[in-house]
This record gives structure tokens, C-alpha cells and sequence, in this order.
């Protein structure tokens, strides 16, 4: 295994829920890789407490933020650069919810303020934390801001409803401010596409598990867990990933680019 990866960076860990999370994920391996940073979430996700422990773990501390707050992001930035007392080489946007899905809604029945939320919390927060960070003019040079995203975006998936705009949205979002960042401080800004992962967030779309099941049996090297995910994001915050940019890329097993697979023509074999 590559160590240091990130030693000396600093960034910003979003969506650290519980222990499935990909951002809590993703915090371990960039402690174990050598960065420093602060974690964020909601004000209500901290009454679970959870992040508590993380943070301990990781040895910092947790700022609360809605991250569709332009206040509560600015007021977490300054608060943030003070104690990493520099400012950002990395930022995770790792949020992601639908109340229409958490509701039950199917998509010819969206409540729209429902899908108002949905687009807010998980895709234009996304724009409004690189607003935020080009404004207060936080970010280092060559820096890395990473979002993560589902083949929804692309594909239909039923039972996915508005999580699905809000992901091409958020997609869409990763090019506009890529080239914006690229221009203007050399920073990069990606969407990684995550196989589906048993996560709460995850777990709370309708038909997940067969949805898991079919990308398991569809993807040559089966489903990324949450782990490989947070591998794959401590290396876009490398210095190793200095040149990509405006990307969504597939982390999938190779789901995205396979149409059928034998164990699925077996399971779909015409009986008569
Ligand atoms: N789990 C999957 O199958 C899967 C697949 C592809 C992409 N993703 C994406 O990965 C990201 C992380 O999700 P996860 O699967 O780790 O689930 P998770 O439920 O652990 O994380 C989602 C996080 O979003 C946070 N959040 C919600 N509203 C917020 C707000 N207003 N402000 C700040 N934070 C807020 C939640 O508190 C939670 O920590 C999401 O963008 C999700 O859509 C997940």
C-alpha cells in the first residue's frame, strides 16, 4: 500500500454519517494517508453522535453545517482554516437526499417542494460550497474538490426519482465550476460515480437491493465497496490526479461499460 498520499494536505470531509458512510470511509484513509481536516455535516445528523467518535479518531474536530447554507458554509470555512491554520488542498461533498424517496413519492407523483430540497441538498450545495470557496478564495493551487454522483444520472433507474436530476445537475455542476476553478487557480473538481453501496443513504432508495444484486452480477469485478470508493478519492486528492478535471468517472466494477453478463443470461435463460 502507497503512504503519505496526502501528507501535508488539508481539505474538508463532508457526510460522515456512521460507519458506512463513504465519507467516513474516506476520513480514515486520509488520516491513515497523512492529511489533516475537519469534518463537517448536518446539525441534525450530529445528534446521532457518531462523528463524534470519528473525530476522534481521526484526531480533529467537527464543525456543524447545512450545506445548502451559504452562512453556515462560510462560517465553517473561516472556522476551519483557523484550526488547520492554512487554507484547503481538498474538498469532499459527500451529501446526498430526496424527500420525495424518503416519503415514498414515485417520480409522476413528486411533491415539488420535496424535489426542491432534493436538488438543493444534493446537487446545488455542491455549487454553493466552490462558490463559497472561491469568493473567500480558500483554496491552494492544484488543489482537488470531489463529488459523488450514480449512473442515474445517465441511465433511468425507476425507483431513483428526482435523485436522478439531482445527480446530473450535480454533474453538470463539476464542469461549469471545473473550468472556472481550472482557470482561475488550477484546482480540479470531479464527480466520481460510486456502485450502488449499502449506506443509509444508499439503502433508502426503493429496489436498492436489486439494484446492488444486478450491478453485482452485471460488473466484471462485482460492485466498489464504500472502502475502494474512499481509495479512489484519496488518490484524486493526490498529487497523483493533477490533470483530471471536469470528470465523472465511473468507479463501478465495470458496470457502466458492460451489457450483459453470463451470470445474468443464465439467471434470464428462456426455460421452454
Ligand atoms: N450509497 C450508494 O449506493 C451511493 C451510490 C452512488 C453515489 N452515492 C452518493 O454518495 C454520497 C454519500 O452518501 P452515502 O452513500 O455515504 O450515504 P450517507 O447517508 O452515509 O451520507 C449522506 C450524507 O449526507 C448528509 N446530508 C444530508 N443533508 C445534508 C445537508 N443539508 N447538509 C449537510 N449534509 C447533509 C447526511 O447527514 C449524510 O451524512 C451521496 O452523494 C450519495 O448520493 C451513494
Amino acid at each position: 500500500m502507497p503512504e503519505n498520499l496526502l501528507k501535508g494536505k488539508k481539505g474538508i470531509i463532508t457526510g460522515a454519517l456512521d460507519e458506512n458512510s463513504i465519507a467516513w470511509k474516506t476520513a480514515l484513509k486520509a488520516k491513515e494517508q497523512g492529511a489533516k481536516f475537519v469534518l463537517t455535516n448536518a446539525p441534525i445528523a450530529m445528534r446521532m453522535g457518531a462523528i463524534n467518535e470519528l473525530a476522534k479518531e481521526c484526531d480533529t474536530i467537527v464543525i456543524p453545517a447545512d450545506a445548502t447554507s451559504v452562512e453556515d458554509i462560510e462560517k465553517l470555512y473561516s472556522e476551519a482554516k483557523e484550526y488547520l491554520g492554512d487554507n484547503f488542498d481538498f474538498l469532499l461533498h459527500s451529501i446526498g437526499m430526496s424527500p420525495n424517496i424518503r416519503k415514498g413519492r414515485e417520480y409522476g407523483d413528486l411533491n415539488y417542494d420535496w424535489a426542491m430540497k432534493s436538488y438543493d441538498i444534493s446537487a446545488l450545495s455542491f455549487h454553493k460550497m466552490m462558490q463559497v470557496a472561491e469568493k473567500m478564495d480558500i483554496m491552494n493551487e492544484w488543489g482537488s474538490i470531489v463529488g459523488l454522483s450514480y449512473i442515474a444520472a445517465q441511465r433511468v433507474y425507476p425507483f431513483y426519482t428526482d435523485m436522478a436530476d439531482a445527480k446530473a445537475l450535480l454533474e453538470s455542476i463539476a464542469r461549469g465550476f471545473g473550468y472556472r476553478f481550472g482557470k482561475n487557480k488550477k484546482v480540479r473538481v470531479n464527480t466520481i460515480s460510486q456502485s450502488p453501496t449499502v449506506t443509509t443513504a444508499g439503502s433508502g432508495i426503493g429496489g436498492f437491493s436489486s439494484f446492488f444484486n444486478f450491478a453485482e452480477s452485471l460488473s466484471p469485478l462485482g460492485n466498489a465497496s464504500a472502502e475502494a470508493c474512499a481509495e479512489y478519492i484519496v488518490t484524486m486528492f493526490s498529487d497523483y490526479t493533477r490533470m483530471v478535471t471536469m470528470q465523472n468517472l465511473y468507479h463501478d466494477g465495470g458496470y457502466s461499460c458492460t451489457g450483459i453478463s453470463e451470470e445474468i443470461m443464465e439467471k434470464l435463460v428462456d426455460q421452454k
